[in-house]
């Protein structure tokens, strides 16, 4: 099942796991890893059996401190470097997922860390945990999403402190304006996720996807384009139940 080199695709009993394996290097995401996240964010989008999905980094230090800069800005320059980034849609592909997608954060969650974390619809941290976005030192800004991501998840006045400063926060800090669900014991992260996954693969994938939807495609809409958007989808929902 797992012939990638720098991430490990499993699945049992209807749940994902995706580990991102370079711990030598605090899972720093290459062109490598890019790629072999893109064909695994389109096994788990095209793969009716998974209810959910698990998202966690591989080693002690990390779950991703981030891109790795001797792929992305370095060489050959950071403007080609930038577009190479860009060539295959991964924040997309996480985007079009419509399974539960479950973050297990432990140590640095640096960069494209906190971004990744952040295209997943739930977030589970380690006590050990440490948020930031350090791309404004490196002159740039995050190219992940996270401009859009993050004000959308803590608010704007936060994202723009973490965007603005680089300044890493703590998970008890991350948790108190909601850029995680939980914070664990760092022995207990992956059981938590695993029981949340669990949990959200014993109800029908049907309801927890249509669920997922409303919320996310809603949080575009107004309010009242919302509501419609939910009574749709509890109407097919029923519709499918009468079948
Ligand atoms: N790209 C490439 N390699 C990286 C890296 C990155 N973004 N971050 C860490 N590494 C490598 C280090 O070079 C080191 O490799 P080495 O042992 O071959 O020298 C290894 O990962 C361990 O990192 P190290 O710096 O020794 O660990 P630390 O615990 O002292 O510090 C950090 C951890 C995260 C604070 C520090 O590595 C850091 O600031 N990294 C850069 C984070 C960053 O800017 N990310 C990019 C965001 S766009």
């Amino acid at each position: 099942m797992n012939s990638f080199k720098t991430v490990i695709y499993e699945k049992k009993d209807n749940i994902a796991y995706v580990t991102l394996n370079r711990p030598q290097v605090l899972n720093v995401y290459n062109l490598q890893m890019r790629d072999e996240l893109y064909q695994i964010l389109g096994a788990i989008k095209d793969d009716s059996e998974i209810a959910v999905a698990i998202f966690k980094g591989a080693g002690e230090k990390a779950f991703c401190a981030g891109a790795d800069l001797k792929d992305f800005l370095r060489a050959p320059s950071p403007t080609v470097a930038r577009t190479i980034r860009w060539q295959r849609d991964v924040w997309g592909e996480f985007l079009s997922i419509s399974q539960p997608l479950i973050a297990a954060l432990h140590g640095y969650v640096l960069g494209l860390g906190v971004e990744i974390a952040l295209l997943c619809d739930l977030r589970i941290a380690a006590e050990d945990a440490q948020f930031g976005l350090p791309e404004v030192g490196l002159g740039i800004i995050p190219s992940g999403g996270a401009t859009q991501t993050l004000p959308r998840t803590v608010g704007r006045g936060k994202a723009l402190e973490m965007l603005l400063t680089g300044h890493r926060i703590s998970a008890r800090e991350a948790l108190d304006v909601g850029l995680v669900n939980q914070v664990v014991a760092k022995d207990e992260l992956q059981l938590t996720a695993e029981k949340m996954a669990r949990i959200i693969a014993s109800f029908s994938p049907a309801v927890t996807r249509t669920a997922k939807q409303a919320v996310v495609q809603g949080l575009n809409l107004s309010l009242s384009d919302g509501l419609e958007l939910e009574k749709r989808l509890a109407s097919s929902l029923l519709l499918r139940k009468e079948k």
